[in-house]
């Protein structure tokens, strides 16, 4: 559970929900956001768990059980899943950067950092760890690792929480995250970045939850640990919404600034507050812990599948796919830097997340409610969940027909916007 938790507890709530949130009109966006996250990440999330222990299989072998074709599915959320890494780890390697420099308390500007060679640097020895970590296995590597890591995210959130409670511009930035604007909510667009966010931040719908599920006792209640799963994201989210918009609020920085909030919005505030430099260290080392069990997760369904496919063992296939990895996330590395990489204009890292990150999850999740709702026996979700309480009984309805048909609607809006 702690790993689940881990895989959750990412970027994506720190940087990524503060950022979404300050674009979309601040506390309006929670209520779209909370009715995502019941409705359909924690259906699915349900769901994954629930494949994943009654088969005890890896993502291609689980979706081969449902039909021999299907496998090629398994591949391509794999494929989906490794290519979401190779930039994640890129943005990891950033906030490692950012941790060695509030340790050795220099000052370096985001946009001389990324014009230089630095991000390559810190993208390799992310990656590497995160290579470690799943090479040394799932109890001696990644149960080991979220057993600090976890905690440690959690203790620093919540005391970061608090101290930015009492400055001065927290009631205002406490009104912009929790006042709803009801008007906003007729806006389509909200909707679907409300969806996307839910299952980006909860890790649903990639196979994750599967390949986490078939670690999973045979006496675990999975509702409960749903539930736990996704409290605990939704108090990580809320808890560095609180943190990051009562320090934008009390330096009067936008809090509309999106990917540039924890880069270059923060470390202003930093530099203008007392603990400053002790608050940066906090911050950035957060932020990299959550990074790298977010990281672990992805590759961990890679090389479970790849083991499980060729027989491999977990040391090699480690190996093998942490080098893929680097390779395919070298061009991400470089997109920042001088040289610039670019593909139609846009650089590859935010080609990447446009894409595959934004577009491969909907698909992906969309899979996997069809595969394992319409082509399993029922039978599968009723052994692992046994008669459902009065809070799930919705559940069969919402995989079978809510979710695919959600996910089918904005796949075909965001193919069409692009
Ligand atoms: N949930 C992670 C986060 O919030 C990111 C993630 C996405 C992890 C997809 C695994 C799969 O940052």
């Amino acid at each position: 559970m702690l790993a689940a938790i881990g895989s959750a507890v990412g970027i994506g709530n720190i940087w990524r929900f503060s950022s979404v949130v300050g674009q979309n009109g601040g506390g309006a966006y929670l209520v779209p956001y909370l009715l995502a996250v019941l409705c359909f990440a924690v259906p699915l999330m349900v769901l994954e768990m629930s494949v994943g222990r009654h088969l005890r299989a890896d993502v291609v072998s689980s979706f081969g059980r449902a039909g021999r074709s299907f496998r090629a599915f398994g591949w391509l959320i794999s494929l989906i899943l490794l290519l979401i890494l190779s930039y994640y780890l890129v943005i990891t390697g950033w906030t490692l950067a950012y941790l060695a420099f509030s340790l050795l308390g220099i000052d370096v500007a985001f946009s001389d950092f990324t014009s230089s060679l630095q991000p390559v640097a810190y993208f390799l020895i992310s990656a590497l760890a995160t290579g470690v970590v799943v090479s040394s296995g799932v109890k001696r590597g990644i149960e080991r690792l979220v057993s600090v890591l976890v905690p440690f995210a959690f203790l620093i959130l919540l005391a970061l929480a608090l101290f930015c409670l009492s400055l001065p511009g927290a009631q205002t930035g406490m009104s912009f995250l929790f006042r709803p604007d009801y008007s906003m909510l007729l806006r389509p667009g909200l909707w679907s970045a409300a969806i996307g966010q839910a299952f980006f931040s909860l890790s649903v719908g990639m196979g994750i939850l599967i390949t986490y599920g078939a670690y999973l006792d045979d006496d675990a209640d999975i509702p409960k640990s749903a539930l736990i799963v996704t409290v605990s994201d939704l108090l990580a989210a809320i808890l560095a919404g609180i943190a990051i918009f009562s320090l934008v609020f009390t330096f009067g920085l936008p809090p509309t600034a999106g990917a540039e909030l924890a880069f270059i919005t923060l470390p202003k505030a930093f530099e203008l507050i007392s603990y400053g430099p002790i608050l940066g260290v906090a911050f950035f080392a957060l932020l990299f812990s959550a990074a790298l069990t977010s990281a672990v997760s992805m590759l961990e369904v890679n090389v479970a599948a790849v083991m499980g496919q060729t027989g491999m063992s977990r040391r090699k296939a480690s190996f093998l796919l942490t080098m893929a990895l680097i390779a395919i996330g070298l061009p991400s590395a470089l997109s920042y830097s001088s040289i610039g990489l670019s593909f139609f204009g846009s650089r590859i890292l935010d080609l990447l997340d446009g894409t595959v990150g934004t577009l491969g999850l909907p698909i992906a999740a969309f899979l996997v409610a069809m595969v394992f709702r319409w082509f399993m026996d029922e039978h599968l979700l009723y052994s692992q969940l046994g008669v459902l309480s009065s809070w799930m009984r919705p559940l069969p309805f919402l995989t079978k027909y809510a979710i695919p048909t959600v996910l089918m609607i904005i796949t075909i809006l965001s193919l069409m916007e692009h």
